[in-house]
């Protein structure tokens, strides 16, 4: 790894030249803002250092191949070329809306990548670092494949849940192997799945050279956590615990197929890193750059990975050592971040805060506005954040409008009504204007050290500054004498000048918002060095137009409830993942490379695991009541074991008196999304019994389970 200081020093002009990459999500999902943090961040620095005028490059692509996507199209009758056709345009369209500014948006199931991972697997071989072997493993003998980890389920070897995975137990937390599980079964097809043999490739990481090189190679990496966890993996010198990595899988398979290993192909996560330089080759085509002097051995370039701290292990070991013995550049460092929550917990589908960019952009809510949330709340390490609905709302609407928005809408008025739009030039030197001219470069570095919440916490505090001047200076009293004229020009041109300088210290976090200032101020695109090339009186601002608006409180609402499924087959990427997936989408990354069972949904047959997802629960009726104006409904409040209760409308008045089912127990599916009715909210629903012709033999009934049963006991 070469420290980017050593290659500047070669550089006389200081023109960098850099390459830098976000993970490529998987093409079985839609984008959320758990990715979104990724993206965002990449984005932010790209443009913080496009802003020093360095040549950046920044490429990404959909992660096309592997299991999932394989299974997905099958359920939804479409080839996966067509899947990934479509969702690569979704992808799209998110990026394009969150101002991700990509160079180039590929996809890994693209010629040039064929080509690249053959190169790259072929190169290994010949250095010796590929090893075929026989395993044995699990199969499932119905649909004819080999079934990876997280398609096999069964009983928690330990505690006993029921429908665990192959490798962990999401509810007592221990890992295992498939073999350990009782009682397992396929989640594809529902067969037991059987013990088979076959070939697979490996790449020999064990090997010395291997050890000897990532020993070296880590010393370079950014982040101390970094560092830590691969010093880790690596064990003691001489010792290294790292394992072989096994980069085939047999057919069916959706990826490229092995050279010379007919109905062997290469694992998902041997292509997937492979993309990054696939699509920068395909952008190196468009503008005829020289893809082998920034990729080769030797090269002088810089190039840069943003990734989830869950993929830090095929970064910072498998890529790095693929490239080293294969005669290409070492990455100059990998950056991980952490994982999301939303309001402190995993994101939810049930909550409505497993949130789509789709959503986002849906409701109305500016994206920019979550471009400026999460760079408040990021910084360098791989610590998580929380993204608080209510400090979103509070924190964008003070910050944004209140801060920085209100001093242009202040200051414009005036200039352009009493001063025919023009600044006074004197006020360019106003002591004010020096505080925060000084303070650019030390914001234009903090986004460089990826310190971006230290970047926004020093702009509000100019911000501040600034708020506090024009609250002294009060341009609204100096306007109302005509003797004040020379000091209200003064107050509004060092006001909005100091509004270009903040414009320009939020520019890689706000670029739309910061465009149309500059088309208000009738300037050229801000960069680092325009700190220093102030406002002219010569070239007077243009109409003021309102920047931004404040978040209101309907549209949070609004987003969760659109963000709210019920159980009706869903199309988003947890549907897809199945439970796991979904709890997994918390991060920025989903890792469900291979989590992804998808429902069979033959003859109108449902999958044990899409029963798993309704969750039943004994519930305790602890008031009942009549509900005015409905001849239906009962209102129904009930103990599901929660520690709370919850309120419940249900169409059984024609069958029941209240009084009739107070302290009785019944059974409610407790993760039905709460539905907004004429009399109130209603948080599940409760089962009874009914003919199939309600009109031939009425009669209603609702379930109560045997004695013993308590309130919150699940029912499966
Ligand atoms: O974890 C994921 O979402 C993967 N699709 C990331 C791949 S990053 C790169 F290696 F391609
Ligand atoms: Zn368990």
């Amino acid at each position: 790894m070469t420290a980017p200081t050593d290659l500047t020093a070669g550089a006389p002009s200081g023109r960098r030249q850099i390459l830098v990459t976000s993970a490529l999500p998987y093409a079985n999902g839609q984008i959320h803002i758990g990715h979104l943090v990724e993206y965002i961040q990449t984005d932010i620095w790209v443009r913080a250092l496009r802003m020093h005028g360095h040549e950046v490059y920044y490429v990404g692509a959909d992660d096309t191949h592997g299991t999932p996507v394989m299974l997905r199209a099958e359920a939804e009758g479409i080839t996966p070329k067509q899947l990934i056709e479509r969702v690569w345009t979704e992808h799209k369209r998110d990026f394009d809306a969150f101002g991700i500014s990509f160079d180039n948006y590929y996809s890994t199931d693209s010629e040039e990548n064929r080509v690249l991972s053959e190169n790259v697997y072929l190169a290994l071989k010949d250095a010796g670092l590929i090893e075929a072997r026989d395993i044995e493993q699990a199969y499932d003998p119905v649909k004819e494949m080999f079934l990876p980890d997280r398609f096999i389920k069964g009983e928690c070897p330990k505690c006993h849940s029921k429908d665990q995975y192959g490798d962990s137990c999401e509810v007592c937390g221990s890992t295992y192997a498939p073999t350990d599980l009782i009682n397992p079964y396929s989640v594809v097809s529902g067969a037991t799945p059987v013990r088979k043999t076959s070939t697979h490739y490996f790449f020999r990481l064990s090997d010395p050279r291997c050890e000897n090189f990532l020993r070296g190679w880590v010393s370079g990496l950014a982040q101390p956590e970094a560092t830590n966890k691969m010093r880790e993996w690596l064990g003691s010198e001489g010792e290294s615990t790292l394992a072989d990595w096994d980069i085939s899988r047999d057919a069916p398979y959706f990826g490229f197929e092995i050279p010379g290993a007919p109905g062997k192909y290469f694992y998902v996560w041997l292509d997937a890193p492979v993309g990054y330089y696939a699509s920068f080759r395909n952008l190196c085509e468009q503008r005829g750059l020289d893809f082998d002097a920034w990729t080769k051995k030797g090269a002088t370039t810089e190039q840069y990975h943003f990734i989830g701290k869950d993929i830090l292990y095929f970064h910072t070991l498998f890529w790095p050592a693929m490239l080293e013995f294969s005669g290409h550049r070492t990455p100059t460092n990998v950056f991980a971040h952490g994982f999301l929550t939303v309001d402190g917990a995993k994101m939810s589908k049930s909550r409505g805060t497993f949130i789509t960019a789709k959503s986002v952009i849906d409701t109305g809510l500016n994206p920019e506005w979550l471009r400026y949330y999460f760079a408040a709340k990021l910084n360098s390490t791989m610590e998580d954040l929380d993204l608080s609905l209510a400090d979103f709302q509070s924190r964008v609407n003070s910050d944004l409008v209140g801060k920085y928005v209100n001093i242009a809408s202040r200051a414009a008025g005036f200039l352009l009504k009493r001063f025919d739009g023009r600044v006074q030039d004197s006020a360019m030197h106003h002591a004010l204007l020096g505080t925060l001219r000084a303070a650019i470069p030390q914001i234009a570095a903090h986004y460089e050290a990826r310190e971006y919440g230290r970047a926004l916490r020093q702009t509000m505090e100019l911000a501040d500054q600034v708020n506090a001047y024009v609250d002294t200076a009060k341009p609204w009293e100096q306007a109302k004498d005509p003797a004040n004229a020379v000091a209200l020009h003064e107050t509004c041109s060092v006001s909005l000048e100091a509004f270009r300088l903040l414009s320009l210290a939020l520019k890689p976090v706000l670029p739309t918002l910061v465009a149309n200032v500059e088309s208000f101020l009738g300037i050229a695109p801000l960069t680092w060095i325009d700190a220093n090339v102030p406002l002219s009186s010569a070239r007077p601002v243009n109409a003021y137009k309102h920047l931004t608006t404040r978040v209101e409180q309907k549209q949070i609402d609004a987003l969760l409830a659109a963000n709210q499924e019920s159980l009706k087959p869903a199309d988003g990427a947890a549907a897809a993942a199945g439970p796991a997936g979904a709890a997994k989408a918390a991060k920025s990354s989903d890792g469900n490379a291979e989590a992804a069972p998808v429902a069979d949904g033959a003859g109108g047959m449902i999958s044990i695991d899409d029963f798993a997802k309704i969750d039943l629960r004994v519930a305790l009726i602890v008031d009942c009541r009549i509900v005015e104006g409905s001849d239906k409904l009962l209102q129904l409040t009930l103990d599901v074991g929660e520690g709370k209760t919850r309120n419940v409308f249900s169409g059984i008045r024609s069958a029941y008196q209240p009084e009739q089912l107070v302290g009785k127990l019944t059974v409610m599916v407790a993760n039905l999304a709460p539905r907004k009715m004429k009399f109130g909210l209603s948080e599940g629903m409760v089962l009874a019994a009914s003919a199939t012709d309600e009109k031939a033999e009425p009669g209603l009934y609702v379930l109560e389970p045997h004695t013993g049963a308590k309130p919150g006991m699940r029912v499966r």
